[in-house]
């Protein structure tokens, strides 16, 4: 009888290869079969050996071309059948990917699952742009939530605590609801001022920066249509983007704002 094989569900990363781990290499290079993801990047996909089996499984906005039960069944069979399987997802499998849905399906059937962490948008978008997502007296926290509404559905977020000016908030697959992500954050008491930064295709050769605030973000997105994934970084830190020059200049104008009302000692 034959073994059953192995599911490795692994972060391609945002989009750069060498954004890749050297495990996430490792894993891709020895794959008898890649179940992938439309996020991941084709050179990356040209990483895999020859002969293995590549199946794609990509998910456009509100289209699910793989049902999530079908891409369970798929994982399941090439398992039975003895191959080593890696199953590739952008960024990291476990921030907004289902990853663990994923795994628990598998090891109920008994398959045995490992995960190979990645780079999730948030940080390589932040790396990217030179925008820290936490900052000394300017952000002391940072939060991820998804801006994607179940069909019929209202956006079921804690919008109370996401209005606290203190907290960097990056929205994942927030475009199609950013006008009344941005609204509710305002009703809440987040200041239509606070900068926002949009990055499209972060880390890859097309990305897109955009730069903008609360009050105009949705409108500047929609206007600049930019290609691919869009990832929202709002708060006091995404006023540093470009600061590159001016570091320490930009970093004391925002404090200047801030300090006051965080009631804390100025660190830059
Ligand atoms: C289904 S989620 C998957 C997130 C992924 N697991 C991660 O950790 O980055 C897809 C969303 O991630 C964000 N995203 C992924 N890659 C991105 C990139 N290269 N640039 C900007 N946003 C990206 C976008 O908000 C996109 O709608």
């Amino acid at each position: 009888m034959r073994k059953t094989g192995q599911v490795h569900l692994v972060g391609a990363g945002p989009g750069d290869p060498e954004l890749l781990t050297l495990r996430a290499l490792r894993l891709i290079e020895g794959a008898d079969a890649i179940v992938h993801d439309r996020l991941v990047s084709r050179e990356i996909l040209a990483l895999a050996p020859e002969g293995a089996r590549m199946v794609a499984v990509g998910k456009a906005p509100g289209c699910h071309s793989v049902p999530q039960q079908r891409i369970n069944e798929i994982l399941c069979e090439l398992a039975f059948e003895g191959l080593d399987v890696v199953r590739l997802k952008g960024g990291d499998p476990f921030i907004f990917g289902r990853g663990s849905e994923e795994a628990a399906h598998l090891r109920g059937r008994g398959i045995a699952v490992d995960v190979c962490p990645g780079i999730t948008a948030a940080q390589g978008a932040a790396a990217s742009t030179g925008v820290p997502l936490t900052h000394r007296g300017l952000a002391s926290g940072v939060r991820y939530v998804t801006g994607h509404r179940m069909a019929g559905r209202p956006l079921d977020l804690d919008w109370e605590s996401l209005a606290d000016p203190d907290t960097t908030l990056v929205v994942y697959m927030g475009r199609a609801n950013m006008a009344e992500i941005a609204l509710r954050l305002i009703a809440r008491g987040r200041a239509p001022h606070t900068p926002v930064l949009a990055v499209a295709a972060a880390t890859t050769p097309r990305e897109t920066r955009i730069i903008s605030d609360l009050a105009h973000v949705a409108a500047a997105v929609q206007r600049a249509a930019p290609e691919g994934p869009v990832l929202f970084i709002i708060g006091a830190v995404a006023g540093l983007h470009g600061a590159s020059q001016d570091g320490a200049g930009a970093v004391e104008e925002l404090l200047t704002d801030a300090v006051p009302r965080l009631g804390v000692a100025a660190h830059a």
